[in-house]
């Protein structure tokens, strides 16, 4: 069952409900590694990702997690084992955000080493660096970081460049701190602010999430606590961008605009008319696309896990836009498959240029990423004929049962074989 096929040309029309966040929900997981209490976490999307992080944390000691509509109540009560194996973090990269509950919890951690993937090299040296910085003692044999530190002092880090799983590494780890630690340059996105709700909620200290500063102040253990993660804005802003390029009239809900203003400003500079409220976005159903540039750039800025998305969207757009992906080496790589369908795509370095207003035909093609699946979809959906999306499992690791949600307002998909 790994294939999508999308047969285009229908106006999306109804509603789309987002989940929770996954980039919310995984470092959320982690935390439950510091307190051996029940944390309970709501809103919790059923992705691949979210599996696979149960299985780790399983691995570690974490009792099974209760799981009913949107709840999950998950459970260490004693650590039986640090270690992150190759065959799960190979699976998912995020596993590597248990090394600094790790650290916090028991004072050691062996964790595989996550490799590259397909969008780039994906380095933890920063983490590394910073882990270091509050006195943990640190090395890498055999693909594994091997880690240690039962005595961890707060000090002040520096993150250049910005990391978002970095930033939320050190604010776990520095929960268990002796004295105050101050990240600076630190990630803003809302994924940020939404770990440092949790964990304060299980008792640490922590001020300035979401801001370029952020003061945690170490101390005793965490205990339990209950936490309701936030919308996916990637999985919204994928939903506006299927409704534009179909010009259809749909209503994205459950969704938080206010993570999402840089990007709604360049779709509204594109010539999408939306509504928003607090929790909703409405796609209304007309408004021709012109082109315009982007470059991704850490949050507040229009972030990298909306560019293939938006790429599929503006070959559909009036005029060229230049796509710069600046956080990722190698995320340039749904233009070939872009290029099958029709679209009319150079590439120079980091930039893509896209010559819109071509039409799109439907092809088979490959998803090599999560997003870049995403990008495919929003594509057949306007391609004329058949689009078959092979590897779709990809595109489960990020969005919950997209075939039926996207079936709900009118797309012709469905998964085969
Ligand atoms: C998080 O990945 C997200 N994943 C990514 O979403 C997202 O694209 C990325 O942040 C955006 O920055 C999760 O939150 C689970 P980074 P992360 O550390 O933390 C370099 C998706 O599709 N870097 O912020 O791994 C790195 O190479 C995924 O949901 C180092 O050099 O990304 C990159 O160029 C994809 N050394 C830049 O920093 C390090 O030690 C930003 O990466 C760490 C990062």
């Amino acid at each position: 069952m790994d294939k999508i096929r999308i047969r285009g040309g229908r106006r999306l029309e109804g509603v789309l409900a987002v989940s929770g966040a996954k980039n919310a929900i995984l470092p959320a997981m982690a935390a439950s590694l510091l307190t051996p209490e029940p944390v309970v976490l709501e809103n919790t999307p059923a992705v691949r990702d979210v599996a696979t992080m149960i299985r780790v944390l399983q691995r570690m000691g974490a009792t099974d997690p209760v799981r009913e509509d949107g709840r999950m109540v998950l459970r260490v009560p004693e650590l039986r084992s640090p270690v992150a194996p190759y065959d799960l973090v190979k699976t998912m990269r995020a596993s590597v955000l248990v090394l600094g509950p790790l650290l916090a919890r028991c004072g050691e951690a062996r964790v595989s080493l996550p490799g590259g993937c397909a969008i780039g090299a994906r380095p933890v040296n920063l983490h590394l660096a910073a882990l270091e910085k509050l006195g943990a003692r640190l090395r890498v044999e055999h693909g594994y970081i091997l880690a240690e530190g039962r005595d961890l002092r707060g000090a002040e880090i520096t993150f250049d460049p910005k990391t978002v799983t970095g930033t939320e590494n050190v604010m776990m780890a520095a929960t268990r701190a002796r004295g105050l630690t101050v990240v600076k340059n630190a990630a803003r996105e809302p994924e940020i602010e939404d770990l440092a709700a949790l964990l304060n909620a299980m008792g640490a200290r922590i001020e300035g999430a979401g801001s370029d500063t952020i003061r945690i102040e170490g101390g005793a253990a965490l205990h339990g606590a209950m936490h309701r993660v936030i919308p996916d804005r990637i999985e919204a802003g994928t939903f506006v961008m299927a409704a534009a390029i179909t010009r259809g009239g749909v209503r994205v809900e459950h969704c938080r605009p206010a993570h999402l203003e840089t990007v709604l400003e360049k779709l509204q500079e594109i010539g999408v008319k939306m509504k928003t409220g607090d929790d909703f976005v409405e796609v209304l159903p007309d408004g021709e696309l012109r082109a315009a540039d982007l470059v991704t750039s850490p949050y507040p800025a229009f972030p990298t896990d909306l560019q293939a998305q938006y790429m599929a969207l503006v070959t559909q757009a009036r005029g060229t836009s230049r796509i710069t992906e600046s956080i990722f080496e190698n995320r340039l790589m749904h233009v070939g498959e872009l290029r099958r369908m029709g679209a009319d795509i150079g590439v120079e370095g980091r930039s893509a240029l896209v010559r819109g207003g071509t039409r799109l035909a439907g092809a088979e093609v490959m998803a090599t990423d999560l997003r870049a699946s995403a990008c495919l979809i929003v594509a057949g959906l306007v391609a004329d004929g058949e689009t078959t999306i092979d590897r779709a499992y990809h595109i489960d690791r990020g969005y919950e049962r997209i075939e039926e949600k996207l079936r709900r307002v009118g797309a012709d998909v469905e998964r085969i074989r």
